[in-house]
């Protein structure tokens, strides 16, 4: 019989890939708060508020997964520092709320960031000391450790600068410079925030192999190259042919920004490379795929 998988999140960037990716294998049951979306890409779905425990408890009882993917979060960083308990509840308590609810042979795979380090000597390895510099950062850190804390099997991957193929996603650095350069709109990128950015295919098919090989643990996971964000906005000028003079490198402190950001990031992907064999690609290859994908 195939395994069952609940994916929460299912309508974000990655939730929407792992969904495309894993209908194929198992039985896929997707949620979110608004399930329009999931329900036009033919897998099953319900929506669930994860900081709601009735509705995750429900649910989670009803369906009895074998592996529950937990993609949901708040991710808007700065409007975390002022939305602190909605931050908090999404991140830390929605996953506590599907711990609780689950089996304890539920097995949780669990998405977490880059921004649970400071960013003072990125790329990190998974057992580099964690100091969260933001709100978010905190949420993140908090919910890893309400997992580990939990005596539950589980796998946590951290991923930096996520983004999908496409160009309307909110929590996605590409689609924003990818949408305004095609509007022809002028945008300031920072010069002093370095990360190998996480492109959601791969990383998609990253979770596909752990989940076959019961992988355990923390892995980190991200692109083969640590390159800035302005540098990063260059080459995607360059592979859709926008005009990159409307790129204005400027500085972090320049933005003024409500949550401070690691400057020195970037995830090392050594352990996931050698432990379980899987490939990690240039950004460039990954852009020229989303280019492939799109004509
Ligand atoms: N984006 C990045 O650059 C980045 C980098 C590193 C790590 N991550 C982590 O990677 C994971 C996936 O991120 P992503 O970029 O795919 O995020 P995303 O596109 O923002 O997707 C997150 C999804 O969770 C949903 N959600 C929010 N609150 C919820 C709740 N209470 N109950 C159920 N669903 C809820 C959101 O719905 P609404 O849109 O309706 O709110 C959205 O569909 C997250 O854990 C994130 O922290 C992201």
């Amino acid at each position: 019989m195939q395994k069952k998988i609940l994916i929460t999140g299912a309508n974000g960037q990655l939730g929407r890939s792992l969904s495309n990716l894993l209908k194929d294998h198992f039985n896929i049951l997707g949620s979110d708060l608004n399930i329009a979306n999931i329900e036009r890409s033919s897998i099953a779905s319900i929506e669930m508020d994860i900081t709601n425990f009735e509705n995750v408890n429900n649910i989670v009882k009803k369906y009895n997964p074998d592996i529950i993917i937990n993609t949901a979060a708040y991710t808007n960083v700065d409007q975390s520092e002022v939305h602190r308990d909605l931050a908090w509840s999404v991140n830390v308590h929605g996953l506590e709320n599907i711990i609780k609810a689950s089996e304890q042979s539920t097995r949780i795979i669990h998405i977490s960031s880059d921004y649970v380090f400071d960013g003072k000597n990125g790329p990190y390895k998974e057992d580099d000391k964690t100091y969260p510099i933001s709100y978010y950062g905190r949420t993140k850190l908090a919910g890893e450790n309400a997992l580990r804390g939990s005596r539950r099997k589980f796998l946590i991957l951290r991923p930096n600068v996520l983004y999908q193929s496409t160009t309307h996603d909110q929590a996605s650095f590409f689609a924003w410079v990818y949408t305004s350069l095609n509007q022809e709109k002028n945008i300031n990128v920072v010069t002093d925030q370095t990360s190998n950015p996480t492109w959601v295919i791969p990383f998609s098919q990253v979770i596909l192999k752990c989940i076959v090989l019961n992988t355990e643990g923390i892995y980190h996971y991200g692109s083969d190259d640590n390159i800035n964000r302005y540098e990063f906005a260059l080459m995607i000028a360059r592979t859709f042919d926008f005009d990159e003079s409307l790129i204005n490198p400027i500085i972090t402190d320049d933005l003024k920004q409500l949550a401070a950001r690691p400057k020195h990031s970037g995830l090392c992907t050594d352990k996931i490379q050698s432990e379980l064999d899987v490939k990690v690609y240039p950004i460039q290859y990954c852009l020229d795929q989303i280019k492939l994908g799109m004509n």
